[in-house]
């Protein structure tokens, strides 16, 4: 990357997009960052406070949907770079609302490309997922050649616009990178994803609810190791190309949810199994071979390492939580885990 080069990251007001901004603030003092971010209930200007001040720092509100806004905003900014992590992200609410995922998810990115392409962006990376290629069985790990085959309304959307991608790459010769991470965990995840929402409810003994059995596994990356390897995506991969990231830590969310526990000192039997999540995906696993040999990129801590730093980062900044679980939070609790009664 060129000194001096202006980069539009969507979705920075996120978990993942507002640690990857912070990264970029810290450590990459040579790019500028322009955020464009809706500010969904997913999404907080709190995640940024200690950078948003910085020179190297510029925040939009906008939704990824409106070509006007942002084909404004790269010819003002003078855009050389899109990073797309703007997204509806929660499988749960995927099943209970899919339109918004088709809005977000596929007619976001299809403007997103559209706008890049009649920009000239010189390159465009895509954060999907490996919700992408489905589930695994006990055995085997995903890699990039792995077939697509979605089971919730949010990875069909995610699938959906990774084809779109492909096809700008393909017809118009845009260029284009797509990276495909397991689960992340770490600071500033909302706390409708397992292990915000188990730390928040242990905090307070309030039932932990697993669903199902408990037997489905993740494969867990702390987040700083996920933004690292988008930007070695970015500015090492090669056009056209996809990237599957992990943190090569393989556990079930039982182990996941007594880890938490047992953090706090406070038993097991907090631990309530309530009904499955339609169509839960059983395993996720990533061979991530090509992005270890050909991005000079590797995870940097283990999962204990990251669980300890992230439960930490909850018990010191319990105002974040209490802010972000004050409002929609609230009802959406009650909606998705008390109606059982
Ligand atoms: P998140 O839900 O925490 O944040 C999403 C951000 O996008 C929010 O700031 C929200 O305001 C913004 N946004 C939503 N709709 C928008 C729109 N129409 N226009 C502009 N901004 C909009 O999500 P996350 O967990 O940080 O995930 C970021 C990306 O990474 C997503 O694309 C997700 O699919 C992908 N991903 C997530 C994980 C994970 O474990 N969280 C793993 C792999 C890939
Ligand atoms: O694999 C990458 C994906 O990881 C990302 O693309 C998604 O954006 C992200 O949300 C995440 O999806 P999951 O569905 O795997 O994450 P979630 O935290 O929702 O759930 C993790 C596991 O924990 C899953 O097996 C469901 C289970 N779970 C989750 C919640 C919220 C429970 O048992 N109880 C719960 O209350």
């Amino acid at each position: 990357m060129a000194n001096n080069e202006t980069i539009l990251v969507t979705g920075g007001c996120g978990f993942i997009g507002c640690n990857f901004v912070r990264m970029m603030i810290n450590k990459h003092p040579e790019v500028e960052i322009v955020n464009f971010d809706a500010l969904t209930y997913a999404g907080n200007l709190d995640n940024l406070t200690d950078v948003m001040d910085s020179s190297q720092y510029h925040f939009v509100r906008g939704d990824i949907q409106d070509a006007a806004l942002v084909s404004k905003v790269i010819a003002d900014y003078e855009i050389s770079g899109i990073i797309n992590f703007a997204a509806e992200s929660h499988v749960d609410r995927s099943i209970t609302g899919p339109k918004v995922f088709i809005d977000t998810n596929v007619s976001g990115t299809l403007n997103l490309l559209q706008q890049a392409n009649e920009h000239g962006i010189k390159r465009y990376l895509q954060v999907s997922t490996d919700e992408v290629y489905g589930s695994l069985g006990a055995t085997g790990a995903f890699t990039e050649e792995s077939p697509l085959c979605p089971n919730s309304p949010y990875s069909a959307s995610k699938t959906a616009a990774d084809h779109f991608v492909r096809a700008y790459h393909h017809t118009f010769g845009l260029d284009t990178i797509v990276t495909r991470c397991s689960n992340n965990y770490g600071p500033y995840q909302f706390p409708e994803k397992l292990i915000p929402l188990m730390f928040n409810n242990a905090r307070i003994d309030k039932p932990l609810p697993v669903y199902g059995d408990g037997a489905n596994v993740r494969d867990w990356i702390y987040v700083n190791d996920h933004c690292e390897a988008i930007w070695a995506a970015f500015t090492k991969g090669t056009p056209g190309e996809v990237y599957n990231f992990g943190g090569a830590s393989e556990r079930n969310n039982l182990e996941v949810v007594k880890a938490i526990l047992s953090y706090f000192n406070k038993p097991d039997s907090l631990i309530k199994f309530v009904k499955d999540r339609l169509g839960h995906d059983q395993r996720y696993a990533i061979d991530a071979t090509k992005a270890l040999t050909t991005l000079d990129w590797k995870p940097s801590v283990t999962f204990e390492e990251g669980l300890k730093m992230t439960l930490d980062w909850y018990s010191t900044n319990q105002k974040w939580i209490d802010n972000v679980t004050s409002g929609e939070y609230k009802s959406y609790y009650k909606k998705m885990y008390e109606s059982e009664g």
